[in-house]
């Protein structure tokens, strides 16, 4: 950051100079900075407002464009230069608009404050980053249906407690995930309604004596109306707030799928290959190949709840209306949209190459005794009730553990032993694809049922 020597901010009324570290310590531009394109817009759109009230004349207006658009340039081009002595981006702007333009530039912040410009700029920010979350959402969720398709009859053990609990197919697992990420973008697009309310106009806390069109402004910057209250606009960072746990809920989510991930990539499980490309090895030992992008991924979802936790901390003592605690609300706002924009992102990208190892899933779907509940179920079907059929079945698994095989492997005599019920047609739903393919209710685990679920998410998705 360069300093140019600028005229600081509110001099005339201070008589000694802002101590040289409070003035680093306070200021805010090399991160706010960030805002910068829609500090620009909210200008922009304010100043079209000034100029149809009548207190910036036409060609006052058109120097205000000039300047903004130059500086816009400016900034995307890397020539702008950041100075700390003027506080913030909006400062920093303001003040190279009047170097560019004059006396037109000094009348741009009239009936406006940095307090409703700031919640401007934030609520213009969350709206364009939100709207980047979402596609790379969508890009998963694109790639979880691709993905449940082609594993639409794999079978694999379904765990409860990481045990073996009853088979399940992988495609129904992968649409588990699809089902999070559905929730995810609802609550991402439920926040926008509230993201999407117009702070500009509320000034410092009291609103303005000049004649301002927020109607007007709000519709130029495609906002939904304006706020109700001048007080709350300024002050209120809720929406940030629901934003950020939104984000934590994304990374929560993430974090368990990468967790399973990890675990699927172990020796032990060995359920499925990850691409090279988003694995590494380990400096010493040759043969490893880790899954790291998984687990970043599951170590960055603890920073996006610090986030979660730092604004509501941010915010809970702060009285009516504007308090400069409020600055400290850009840092943790950012890291979250870049590291759940990022982990989607890894995730979307890592996703499509994923390959399962069928066979591998199978055989621990047969370990475990994952059709128990079937021969319950079948028990049932025949005429017992269900709390008899449960010890049934417990001593014919307890048979299966001694003698070390599976109930499928069990001899039909020796499963007479234990209940007359039980005939040949039982062999039909001891195997996994039988017990799979049973599961056809709507949400249950059978092939073409999760066909049909995928289909159905295709078509809201599309
Ligand atoms: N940089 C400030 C922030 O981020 C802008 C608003 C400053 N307002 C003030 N009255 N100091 O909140």
């Amino acid at each position: 950051m360069t300093d140019v020597n600028t005229e600081k901010l509110s001099s005339a009324r201070f008589a000694e100079a802002t101590d040289e570290f409070v003035e680093i310590f306070t200021a805010s531009a090399d991160f706010d900075q960030r805002m910068a394109t829609e500090d620009i817009q909210g200008s922009l759109a304010h100043a079209q407002m000034l100029c149809k009230i009548g207190i910036l004349a036409e060609q006052e207006l058109h120097s205000i464009q000039q300047g903004l658009a130059q500086i816009e340039q400016e900034i995307l081009s890397g020539q702008f230069e950041w100075s700390l002595k003027q506080e913030d981006v909006h400062m920093n702007i303001e003040a190279r608009l009047t170097q560019l333009i004059g006396v037109a530039g000094k009348k741009l912040h009239t009936g406006r404050s940095r307090n409703d410009q700031v919640a401007t700029d934030i609520r213009l920010y969350l709206r364009k980053e939100i709207g980047n979350i979402l596609s790379q959402l969508d890009r998963l969720q694109h790639a979880l249906l691709d993905n449940a398709e082609r594993e639409a009859d794999t079978i694999m053990p379904g765990f409860t407690h990481l045990q073996v609990a009853q088979p399940v197919t992988f495609g129904h697992h992968l649409m588990a995930w699809f089902e999070m990420l559905s929730r995810d973008k609802e609550r991402l697009q439920d926040c926008l309604k509230r993201i999407n309310i117009m702070p500009l106009g509320a000034a410092a806390l009291a609103g303005t004596s000049y004649p301002i069109d927020r109607y007007m402004t709000s519709q130029l910057l495609g906002f939904d109306r304006p706020s109700n209250n001048s007080l709350d606009s300024v002050s209120d960072r809720d929406f940030a707030i629901e934003f950020c746990a939104s984000a934590s809920l994304i990374m929560l989510h993430l974090s368990r799928f990468s967790e399973e991930l990890i675990l699927w990539t172990s020796a032990q499980f060995d359920f499925i290959d990850m691409p090279d490309a988003f694995c590494t090895g380990s400096s010493i030992m040759p043969q490893k190949k880790n899954p790291d992008v998984p687990e970043l991924v599951r170590g960055k979802s603890g920073r996006v709840t610090g986030h979660l936790v730092s604004l509501l901390m941010l915010m809970k003592s702060q009285p009516l209306a504007y308090n400069k605690d409020n600055q400290e609300d850009k840092e943790p706002l950012f890291d979250t949209v870049d590291t759940v924009y990022n982990s989607l992102r890894a995730f979307a990208d890592m996703l499509p190459h994923i390959k399962s190892k069928p066979a591998n899933m199978l055989k621990a779907a047969q370990q475990g005794f994952a059709t128990a509940t079937d021969l319950a179920d079948y028990l049932v079907r025949k005429g017992m009730a269900f709390r008899d059929a449960h010890e049934v079945v417990g001593q014919a698994v307890k048979l299966g553990i001694d003698s070390q095989r599976d109930l499928s492997d069990i001899s039909l005599t020796e499963l007479q032993q234990f209940t007359a019920l039980i005939e040949e047609d039982v062999f039909a739903i001891l195997t996994l694809q039988g017990s799979v393919a049973s599961r056809q209710h709507i949400g249950a685990t059978a092939p073409d049922t999760v066909r049909h679920a995928i289909q159905t998410a295709r078509n809201q998705l599309s």
